[in-house]
C-alpha cells in the first residue's frame, strides 16, 4: 500500500464520544472498548482527557499500559493519544496518563475561531498565537508524537488559521487536526478548507494532516470524506458516530465508503471491517445510547428488506439492494448456531470465531447463563450470544446484585413488585413497591433499598431476535441527583454524569431490573458510595406510586 493512500483512522469514542451527555463508562469499559478498538485495527485511540478528574486519568493510564503495550509477536500497538488544553498543567496530566504506552501522543488545541476568542478565551490573535507556540513546544518536550487541533477551525479567518499552523509546526506538531467543532461546514467548504490549508501552510505536507468533523447539519461523514479527498489522511471517528450534541463522524460510515467505493476514493484503512457490529453493540450496550434503527452500516434495518419487490430481487441476486454484506460489516443476522445439547467447547470455539476470547472463569460463567438460555429458548443464536456477554461478563461491577424478582401486574388491581438484593454487606434486603407498571414498581422497589437518588433519563426495550422466546435486550440511562460531575474539554464546565445500563433475559421485566442495576451499581462505584448501608426499612414495605 502507498504511503499516501492509506487513511489513519484515529478514533474518539472513549473522548469526544465519551464526553457527550449521557455516554459516561467506567474505567473497565473503558478498557473492554481500547481492546476492542485494537482488534478492529484503529491507529489511534483517545483514551480520553485526563485533566478532566483523577478518574479520567487513570482509565487513560490503564489503557496506554495495557492495550497501548508493545506485542509479543511485534505487531505494533495503537498510539494511545491523551487530550489536553493547551496549558502546562493538562499537558502535564496528558503525559502523566499516555507515557506508559508503547506509542504515545499528546493532542493539544485552542480555538482559531473570532467568535471562540473573544467570548470564550478573551484572548487576542497574538495571545493565541503565543499559546500555541509555547504550549506545542511543551508537549514536544514530553513526546515526539503531538497533534494540535485550532479548535472550530471550521468556522475560524483561513488566513489566521495558516499563521496558527505554521507556528504550531515550527513548534513541533506532527499532526494537525482540523476540526469543524460546531459541524457548520459544507462538504465543498471544509474540502476547500483542507486544500488552503496544504496549498498556504509551509511544513504542512509534512505533516498528517487530520479531519474532525461534528454532525449538527448531518454532513460529518461528507465533510470529512471531503477533507481526506483534499488530502488528509487522518479521519478522527468515533463508533456509532456518539459525541456532543449530534455526534461525531461515524467509524463505521467513513471505513465503510472508503472500503465499498475503493475504485472511487484509491484509499485505504487497515480496519478490520468484520469487527464493526460486535464494536457498535459494545458501544451502544456501554453507554446506554441506542443505535437508531435506520443508522447506516450498523442499526437493525441496515440490511432488512421488507419490500416483496426488494425480497424478490435479493432472491435472484443479493447486488440487486446490497451495496455490501451484512457479513462483511459483522452484522450478519442472528444465525443459528447452538442448541441445548452444545458443550462448552462449541460455545468457546463461536465465541472466539466472533472475537471474544474469554479465560476459564468467564467461559464457565457463560456456558452456565448459555444452558440456562437454551432450556427457555429452543436456538441460541450469535445475537443471542452477544447480548449474554454483554450481560454476563462485561457487566459493572456489582455492588447490589438481583437474588429474586416477583411482580403481580394485569388488568385487575395495581402493579407490584417484590425485589430481593444482595448487598455489599452480604445480606439479603426486600422491598416490595406499587407502581404504574411491573418496571416503575421493580425500580422503586430497588429505590427503597439503594441509597441512589437518581433520575431516569431513558428506558429501551428491544427483542434481540424473532419469536415469542426471544431475549429482551434493555438500555437505560440514568443521571445521579447527587452531583456526581466531570469537567467538559471545551467549554470548561463541569457536566454532570449520567450511567448506562444493559440487561438481558427472556423475561424482559428481569431484564429491565437488570438493567437498572447495572446504571446504579456504576452510578455507586463512580461516586465512592459502594459502602453505604442500604435504606434502613429494607424489609418487606409497600412503596405508593409517586413516592
Ligand atoms: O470538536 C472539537 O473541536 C474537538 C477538539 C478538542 C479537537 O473535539
Ligand atoms: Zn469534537
Amino acid at each position: 500500500m502507498m504511503a499516501d493512500q492509506y487513511v489513519r483512522i484515529f478514533d474518539t469514542t472513549l473522548r469526544d464520544g465519551e464526553q457527550s451527555p449521557g455516554a459516561s463508562m467506567t474505567s473497565a469499559e473503558k478498557l473492554e472498548v481500547a481492546r476492542g478498538l485494537a482488534r478492529l485495527g484503529v491507529d489511534v485511540i483517545e483514551a480520553g482527557f485526563p485533566a478532566a478528574s483523577p478518574d479520567d486519568l487513570e482509565a487513560v493510564r490503564r489503557i496506554a499500559v495495557e492495550v497501548g503495550a508493545a506485542g509479543a509477536d511485534g505487531t505494533p500497538p495503537p498510539v494511545i493519544c491523551g487530550l489536553a488544553r493547551a496549558t502546562r498543567g493538562d499537558i502535564d496530566k496528558a503525559w502523566e496518563a499516555v507515557q506508559a504506552a508503547a506509542r504515545p501522543r499528546i493532542h493539544t488545541f485552542l480555538a482559531t475561531s473570532d467568535i471562540h476568542m473573544q467570548h470564550k478565551l478573551r484572548m487576542t490573535r497574538e495571545e493565541v498565537l503565543r499559546a500555541v507556540a509555547e504550549q506545542v513546544a511543551y508537549a514536544r518536550r514530553y513526546c515526539a508524537d503531538v497533534e494540535f487541533s485550532p479548535e472550530d477551525a471550521g468556522r475560524s479567518d483561513p488566513s489566521f488559521l495558516y499563521q496558527v499552523l505554521r507556528v504550531a509546526i515550527e513548534a513541533g506538531a506532527t499532526t494537525l487536526n482540523i476540526p469543524d467543532t460546531v459541524g457548520y461546514t459544507t462538504p465543498e467548504e471544509f474540502g476547500g478548507l483542507i486544500a488552503g490549508i496544504l496549498a498556504h501552510t509551509p511544513g504542512a505536507r509534512d505533516c498528517v494532516i487530520s479531519v474532525h468533523c461534528h454532525d449538527d447539519l448531518g454532513m460529518a461523514t461528507a465533510n470529512t470524506l471531503a477533507g481526506i479527498q483534499a488530502g488528509a489522511r487522518q479521519a478522527e471517528v468515533t463508533i456509532n458516530g456518539i459525541g456532543e450534541r449530534a455526534g461525531n463522524t461515524s467509524l463505521e460510515e467513513v471505513v465503510m465508503a472508503l472500503h465499498t467505493r475503493r475504485p472511487f476514493f484509491n484509499l485505504e484503512t487497515r480496519i478490520d471491517t468484520t469487527q464493526i457490529g460486535r464494536m457498535s453493540k459494545l458501544v451502544s450496550n456501554y453507554t446506554g445510547i441506542v443505535v437508531q434503527p435506520n443508522k447506516a452500516i450498523v442499526g437493525a434495518n441496515a440490511f432488512a428488506h421488507e419490500a416483496g419487490i426488494h425480497q424478490d430481487g435479493m432472491l435472484k441476486n443479493q447486488m440487486t439492494y446490497e451495496i455490501m454484506r451484512p457479513e462483511t460489516v459483522g452484522m450478519t443476522q442472528s444465525r443459528l448456531v447452538l442448541g441445548k445439547h452444545s458443550g462448552r467447547h462449541a460455545l468457546k470455539v463461536r465465541l472466539s470465531e466472533l472475537g471474544y476470547d474469554l479465560n476459564d472463569a468467564e467461559l464457565g460463567q457463560a456456558f452456565a447463563r448459555f444452558k440456562e438460555l437454551a432450556d427457555k429458548k429452543k436456538t441460541i443464536t450469535d445475537a443471542d450470544l452477544e447480548a449474554l456477554l454483554a450481560d454476563e461478563i462485561y457487566r459493572p461491577r456489582e455492588v447490589y446484585a438481583l437474588d429474586d424478582l416477583q411482580v403481580a401486574c394485569g388488568t385487575v388491581g395495581m402493579p407490584t413488585a417484590t425485589v430481593r438484593l444482595r448487598g455489599p454487606d452480604g445480606g439479603l434486603h426486600v422491598r416490595a413497591a406499587v407502581g404504574t407498571g411491573p418496571v416503575d414498581a421493580a425500580y422503586k422497589a430497588i429505590d427503597g433499598i439503594v441509597r441512589a437518588p437518581n433520575m431516569l433519563l431513558e428506558f429501551s426495550v428491544h427483542a434481540v431476535t424473532e419469536g415469542i422466546d426471544a431475549l429482551g435486550e434493555v438500555t437505560v440511562r440514568i443521571q445521579g441527583s447527587n452531583g456526581h460531575h466531570k469537567l467538559d474539554a471545551q467549554r470548561e464546565t463541569q457536566t454532570p454524569r449520567t450511567f448506562g445500563g444493559h440487561g438481558a433475559d427472556t423475561d424482559i421485566i428481569v431484564a429491565s431490573v437488570k438493567a437498572y442495576l447495572a446504571a446504579i451499581n456504576k452510578l455507586l462505584v463512580a461516586g465512592g458510595l459502594e459502602g453505604e448501608p442500604p435504606e434502613r426499612a429494607a424489609v418487606l414495605e409497600a412503596v405508593a406510586p409517586g413516592d
